[in-house]
């Protein structure tokens, strides 16, 4: 990590609450599932499906999981009965991959069968790279038992990923490929830009050859020009991959995928543990916090 990356990372953690809580308006659709269903049937109304996500990740005590596995039911059914055009994203470490991964393959099983009965998805969201092998076992058990249910995450960021692509080309494929949000050591990631762009293009071709179904979660112009150009060249038809963005972010970037007659579902988080995932946005593009700070001042 750059000297001034480090000092970044190192403030970001201290940003007042207020200034945070200000910032993560726009990026959060509020503390309850009722707003998540808003703010997806609105988004639904403009012609973008979303994936609904209940904040909270690296919990402490077993009984935590289930309490998300349960609020995380409840997503899947709402979803169903309000007729939402979304789907679920969960985080392994949510479901206490890191205190007894047997146990969180169970609440993640229950989750996907239940996704399964309802004609629904879920999203096995990728976390750090100490939880990338854990979470690609139990997504390579989960796709066998309900292929078309179930869904994992691949970071271009980093270097093991087309190996990962390679290791599941048999069989059904889903993926959401990003670039990578955590800190990760320059062993496992790349770290120079120009590599995670091309290592993520790369990596989408190769999926895609593969045949598997991509979601192209970025928000970076260059990639997304990139991908409509191989879905073009592939002759893919729009149900066989679909762009994803996270709430809150270039919106005229999304303007321009639904014009070129493409799919794009957007990352629909919502709960009162905002702060560490805000942090993290605000540590991914620390411009924000000036912005917001600006705004409050009137400045
Ligand atoms: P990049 O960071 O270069 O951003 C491109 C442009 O978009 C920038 O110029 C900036 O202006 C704008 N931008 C990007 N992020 C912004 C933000 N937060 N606020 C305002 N502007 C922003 N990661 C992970 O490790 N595991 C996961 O499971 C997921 N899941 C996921 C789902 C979805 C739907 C998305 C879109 C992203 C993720 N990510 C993720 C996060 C991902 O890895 C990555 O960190 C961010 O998407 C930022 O990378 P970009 O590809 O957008 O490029």
């Amino acid at each position: 990590m750059s000297l001034f990356n480090y000092a970044v990372a190192k403030t970001i953690m201290h940003v007042p609450k207020p200034i945070v809580s200000y910032f993560a308006k726009g990026y959060i659709a509020g503390s309850t599932l009722a707003d998540a269903v808003q703010v997806s049937k609105d988004l639904n109304r403009q012609g973008m499906m979303t994936t609904i996500d209940i904040l909270g990740e690296f919990i402490t005590q077993f009984d935590q999981a289930i309490e998300f596995k349960n609020q995380a039911l409840e997503i899947l059914r709402t979803i169903d009965r309000e007729k939402l055009n979304g789907n679920l994203s969960i985080k392994p470490t949510q479901m206490g991959l890191l205190l007894d991964p047997e146990r969180c393959f169970e609440l993640i099983h229950e989750l996907v069968s239940e996704a399964k009965k309802l004609g629904s998805f879920v999203r096995i969201d990728m976390e750090d790279v100490g939880t990338t092998d854990a979470t690609l076992e139990m997504f390579d058990k989960l796709r066998w038992e309900f292929p078309g249910h179930v869904g994992t995450v691949l970071q271009s960021y980093l270097r093991r990923t087309p190996q990962d692509i390679a290791n599941h080309a048999d069989g059904y494929q889903n993926y959401r490929l990003c670039k990578g949000i955590y800190v990760e050591p320059r062993i496992h990631a790349w770290k120079n830009t120009q590599a995670i762009n091309g290592n993520f293009s790369n990596c989408l071709a190769q999926m895609l050859e593969q045949g598997a179904y991509a979601a192209i979660a970025t928000h970076d112009e260059f990639l997304v020009f990139e991908a409509m150009h191989l879905v073009r060249k592939m002759n893919l038809t729009a149900d066989q991959y679909e762009f994803q963005m996270l709430l809150g972010v270039d919106e005229e970037l999304r303007e321009i995928i639904l014009a070129g007659g493409h799919r794009l579902r957007i990352y629909v988080p919502y709960g009162r543990d905002w702060l560490p995932y805000s942090r993290r946005r605000l540590k991914e593009n620390p411009s924000i916090a000036q912005h917001a700070l600006k705004q409050m001042l009137g400045i």
